[in-house]
């Protein structure tokens, strides 16, 4: 995904702003983070600093918080997004940490992990900044977890036709990227154990989902195959095809992670 674009980082911004899926995705993984205990928090993928904003709300106020991005242009946003001095960002990829200041009770990441080459370089990276006793949360979609059912959207069954149309081959689908089992071996080899994982369903309707997948990050890799009129046109078809205001469930799972 190309996240290191600044006009992708602008419109996912506005997205998290004016829709409420990762405030609500956000909201969740706090909760479950219990931020209550910790000092310091550490951020993985933070984005335009949506996540940050959240732990803020919840955190002790002695407590601080560092985010850190591979991207240096969501990073940028992310900085003029938040005005607190105990927040901080740092660009770098989730697989590198050191020199971070810690170390951290608290890890989450939000809507991103699945994007990470690799889980276990991840908890490894976390392992000599993660005291015992600290907590790991982080989410996927369900629908990209090994073993978890979910129905097809219309919005995806639009992209899918759309994409075929164009491309004039049948769509390969995604990969199911997260098997559970997996990580919790490889968490388990950096002394992380998992604890729970969590099925949480988001009311979201088609409008939504449609402007998720405008998002040029997210609709690049599915449409490598098309510039950017193409794109826009494939996107114009999508929005056509489905009825904005049609409600639809989209289940998340939360894993929890300790020490
Ligand atoms: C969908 S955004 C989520 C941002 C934020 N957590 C939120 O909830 O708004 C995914 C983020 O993952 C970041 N990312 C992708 N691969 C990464 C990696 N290997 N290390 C760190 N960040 C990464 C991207 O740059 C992007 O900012």
């Amino acid at each position: 995904m190309d996240w290191n674009s600044a006009l992708n980082a602008e419109i996912y911004d506005l997205f998290v702003r004016e829709r409420s899926v990762y405030e609500w995705l956000n909201r969740r993984l706090v909760e479950l983070a219990e931020l209550e205990q910790a000092d310091h928090i550490l951020d993985l993928a933070c984005g335009t600093g949506a996540t940050v904003l959240a732990c803020l709300r919840a955190m002790p106020a002695r407590a601080e918080i560092v985010g850190i991005d591979a991207s240096e242009a969501m990073i940028r946003v992310a900085q003029a997004n938040v005005h607190d001095p105990r927040a901080s960002f740092v660009r770098t990829p989730a697989s590198e940490l050191e020199g971070l200041p810690g170390p951290f009770q608290r890890v989450v990441c939000c809507a991103a992990f699945w994007q990470f080459p690799s889980a276990g370089a991840v908890f490894r990276a976390l392992a000599s900044h993660a005291p015992e006793g600290s907590r790991f949360v982080f989410n996927v979609p369900a629908e990209r977890v090994q073993g978890e059912t979910s129905t097809i959207h219309p919005i995806q069954a639009a992209l899918i036709t759309e994409i075929e149309r164009e491309s004039g081959r049948s769509f390969g689908g995604q990969p199911t990227l997260v098997d559970p089992e997996h990580l919790r071996t490889r968490g388990s080899e950096s002394g992380f154990r998992l604890l729970e994982a969590r099925r949480l369903v988001y009311e979201a309707n088609q409008g939504e989902l449609f402007e998720l997948m405008s998002i040029p990050a997210m609709i690049g890799p599915l449409t490598e195959h098309l510039d950017e009129i193409g794109r826009d046109r494939l996107l114009e078809r999508v929005r056509r095809r489905i009825d904005a205001d049609q409600q639809v469930e989209v289940p998340w799972i939360y894993f929890i992670f300790e020490r």
